[in-house]
């Protein structure tokens, strides 16, 4: 096989794992801190992931999770109860790109 076939190869299994690892760390997050509130398709006290994800974009999430009490009116919300949590940089995109996995197929 052609070197750089062999390396397109690899490199394409070893973005996928990692893709895999990130989503298990994103759920770990979930577990932790959002799971009391959030469900992954069912509506809890706060939306599902799957309703988040077929509206807004891993930056909306990220800037949500960030400051809820200045987003939730422009997120059509209408009473902000969604507490400030306490994440690294790293868990909030690790459970950004966790709850995007949840979008429905064939939206964009
Ligand atoms: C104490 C309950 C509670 C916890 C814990 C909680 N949320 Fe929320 N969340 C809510 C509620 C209720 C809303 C609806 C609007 C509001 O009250 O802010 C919401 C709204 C959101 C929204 C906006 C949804 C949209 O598309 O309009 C995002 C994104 C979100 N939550 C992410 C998270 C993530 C990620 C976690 C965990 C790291 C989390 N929330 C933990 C209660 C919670």
């Amino acid at each position: 096989m052609r070197p750089i076939i062999k390396y397109l190869l690899l490199a394409g299994v070893l973005g996928t794992s990692v893709y895999a690892d990130d989503l298990a760390e994103g759920k770990k997050v979930f577990e932790t801190y959002c799971w009391g509130c959030h469900h992954q398709t069912a509506v809890a006290f706060g939306p599902s992931f799957s309703q988040m994800a077929a509206k807004r974009t891993k930056e909306e999430i990220e800037a949500y999770i960030i400051e809820p009490q200045a987003m939730y009116k422009a997120f059509g919300h209408k009473r902000s109860v969604m507490p400030v949590l306490d994440l690294s940089d790293k868990e909030r995109k690790l459970i950004a790109e966790y709850i995007i996995s949840y979008r429905p197929k064939g939206d964009k």
